[in-house]
């Protein structure tokens, strides 16, 4: 069992997160430095790397018997793993930062039980212990432990309770092959659209996580996720009260890299309206 315990791990994440926050808040303004990772759509820029660089030293320090798995380093096993690897979006909504756009976020989880370099399926077989994802330009902070209560800047937060899909303002996004796979994707709004209130796009998962989580939206879907979108803004909503499964229902969510989140009946609505994976049964 690790030495710290899930108090020490928040704070520290927390700590990170704002300094890598006020970090990405800092260049908004600046000209950036934008390139391609998979394809044309998947942007990188210096500012993700620098935020990067910056939350993967302070991890190190903080905790060297940690592993890694960043957005933009990868995995970094520790020498003498302790058995927690912390899972890092350094900056999630990049087309957003680079376009200007002020959605984004710091995204930071610890997860045990997991080590990078193992498929990343088996992440899933882990047990997230913390998770926290800061929006810097609302300077809003949002944290949980696997035992505590959901938490925006200190206040504890729990998910919309009541809507049906009729009345459900719905949040998505779209992989970074939609290029390939629009048609798919598309479905997905044909079926939703004249079923809830309204949906958006905004561009980034962790805050789509974290507004279901506070009630913000209603509900999220998303397919094509990497564990670092997803890592810290699942339990964040899940111990806000939302149900976070994959489209089948299941709790071990990522495999399958679809996410689903929302509180009970919505979730039921939308799970009815979500196509079969590629390959699962019809
Ligand atoms: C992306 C954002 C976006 C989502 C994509 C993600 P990135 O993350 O969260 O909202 O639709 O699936 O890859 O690349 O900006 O960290
Ligand atoms: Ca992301
Ligand atoms: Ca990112």
């Amino acid at each position: 069992m690790p030495a710290e315990n899930s108090d020490e791990l928040l704070q520290v994440a927390e700590k990170i997160a704002r300094e890598a926050g006020a970090l990405i808040r800092s260049r908004m303004p600046q000209s950036r430095e934008v390139g391609t990772k998979a394809n044309a759509v998947d942007l990188v820029t210096d500012t993700d790397r620098a935020a990067d660089a910056l939350i993967s030293a302070r991890i190190a320090e903080a905790f060297p018997d940690h592993d890694r798995l960043t957005e933009e380093s990868g995995g970094t096993p520790a020498a003498d793993t302790s058995g927690i690897c912390w899972v890092v979006d350094p900056l999630d909504g990049t087309v957003n930062f680079a376009h200007g756009v002020p959605q984004f976020a710091v995204s930071i989880a610890a997860v045990q039980g997991f080590t990078p370099g193992d498929d990343l399926a088996a992440l899933w077989g882990g047990k997230t212990l913390v998770g926290v994802v800061y929006d810097p330009m609302r300077d809003e902070l949002f944290s949980a432990s696997h035992d505590g209560p959901a938490r925006l800047n200190k206040e504890s937060i729990v998910t919309a309770k009541g809507a049906a899909l009729d009345e459900a303002l719905v949040a998505t996004g779209f992989p970074y092959d939609r290029r390939e796979r629009a048609a798919e994707y598309l479905e997905d709004w044909h079926r939703i659209l004249p079923r809830c209130r309204d949906l958006r796009r905004a561009g980034a998962a962790a805050l789509d996580l974290v507004w279901v989580a506070m009630g913000r939206v209603d509900a999220y879907w998303e397919r094509g996720l990497q564990p670092w979108d997803i890592a810290a803004g699942a339990l964040i909503a899940r111990r806000a009260g939302a149900l976070s499964t994959n489209f089948s229902g299941e709790d071990l969510f990522l495999d399958a890299r679809e996410v689903l989140v929302a509180p009970g009946p919505v979730h039921e609505e939308l799970r009815g309206l979500l196509l079969p994976q590629e390959g699962e049964a019809e």
